[in-house]
């Protein structure tokens, strides 16, 4: 049966844990649904996957409208959440524009990155029929103003205003929260202060579900690799095989493990 945001839902309510993991082609698409994995994200990483950019923000409309329809049709059954790139939601306007085209592509659901100023934003979309994953902590889009790629809410003021702003945009409409590389105790209090399922990558073992980058966890993205990073191809025979343990290590919340981690 199709995964959709209901099934998201009982599925945190049961406290069953979820799996994630980022496709930008039919191909792999297929692999990820078949593996059993709940969620597909055509994620705006693949300006740096696919494109060899240093940072997400050359990916345009375009280029996520192509890869959405291309994963669209090779999913067997899992949620399709599509990255609204960067400057694509700069206004609600342009949001529910470009939301819409996300969604003729094959999205079931968008994901837009910010804190409490999406509010209005995410109501739009949400009443007009787009669910919405409002992406809270390390916010990629944000890297020129972060100074680089940080944890976030490591201190007590960041911590509290995070905890804030994921209620508020749930408030406003959210369906999913997704936390990146923020302190893992922080992740579990936001995880327990909102009903909407809550995603992690680099955020601990006690939200709703995880996430990670499909080259990361193949072990294939050059260079040196985040803490939150395991390579799940290292212990299987096949791209699928390690695709399948991926979603039942997630499952079994064996991953992720303590050194995975930001404790603070
Ligand atoms: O673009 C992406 O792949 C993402 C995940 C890292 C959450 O946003
Ligand atoms: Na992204």
């Amino acid at each position: 049966m199709a995964v959709t945001i209901n099934t998201l839902r009982e599925l945190k309510q049961k406290g069953e844990a979820f799996s994630a993991l980022t496709s930008y082609d039919s191909t792999f698409a297929q692999v990820v649904s078949e593996a059993g994995v709940d969620v597909i994200l055509i994620g705006d990483s693949l300006g740096m996957v696919l494109q060899g950019n240093d940072s997400t923000l050359p990916v345009t409309m375009e280029h996520m409208i192509y890869h959405t329809s291309c994963v669209a049709k090779g999913n067997k059954g899992s949620l399709i959440m599509a990255d609204m790139p960067f400057m694509s939601y700069g206004t609600v306007a342009d949001a529910l524009d470009n939301a819409a085209e996300l969604m003729r592509a094959g999205a079931h659901m968008v994901k837009l990155e910010g804190t409490d100023w999406m509010r209005d934003t995410i109501e739009a979309l949400s009443e007009r029929g787009v669910p919405v994953c409002a992406h809270l902590g390390l916010t990629p889009q944000f890297v020129n103003k972060f100074g680089g790629y940080k944890v976030q809410g490591r201190d007590d003021k960041a911590a509290e205003a995070m905890i804030e702003h994921a209620c508020q945009l749930e408030a406003a409409g959210a369906d999913i929260i997704l936390l990146e590389c923020v302190p893992a105790p922080l992740a579990a209090r936001i995880t327990q202060a909102v009903k909407a399922p809550v995603i992690g990558i680099g955020a601990g073992s006690d939200t709703d579900g995880q996430v990670l980058v499909l080259h990361d966890m193949l072990g294939v993205t050059p260079g040196r690799k985040p803490r939150f990073v395991k390579n799940f191809l290292a212990d299987t025979a096949s791209i699928p095989e390690a695709i399948a343990a991926y979603a039942k290590a997630v499952k079994e919340r064996t991953f992720p493990a303590e050194e995975h981690t930001f404790k603070a």
